[in-house]
């Protein structure tokens, strides 16, 4: 198992959401990644998992778009659909060790 380290550059600009107990903003390569990338890391319920800050489809800026209740970002650019949590999650695991954060390839 490959962890990648976040740099966390902002804990406190993402509003809590409905769907999540924290969001905050980071920086890290992606399990596959050639460079790092500006992420949005959630928790909920003790699970933390991110995603990339800009939506897969053309780059949106998803940083003021709410998780909703099911734990899905609609963007809102063309409505596609980015399940953070949930068995169909297009998200990585986030682990927290000694007040350090690493992306989890699982
Ligand atoms: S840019 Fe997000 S759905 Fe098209």
């Amino acid at each position: 198992m490959s962890q990648y380290p976040i740099l966390i550059n902002d804990f406190r600009s993402a509003p809590k959401r409905d769907g999540a107990d924290k969001v905050w903003l980071g920086k890290a390569q992606l399990p596959g990644g050639q460079a790092p990338v500006d992420l949005m890391i959630f928790e909920r319920d003790g699970e933390m998992r991110t995603i990339s800050a800009y939506c897969p489809h053309q780059g949106f800026e998803l940083c003021d778009e709410p998780l909703d209740s099911d734990g899905v970002i609609w963007c809102p650019l063309h409505a596609l659909a980015i399940p953070v949590f949930g068995k169909r999650n297009r998200s990585y695991l986030v682990n927290e060790i000694d007040g350090k954060y690493y992306i989890v390839e699982d």
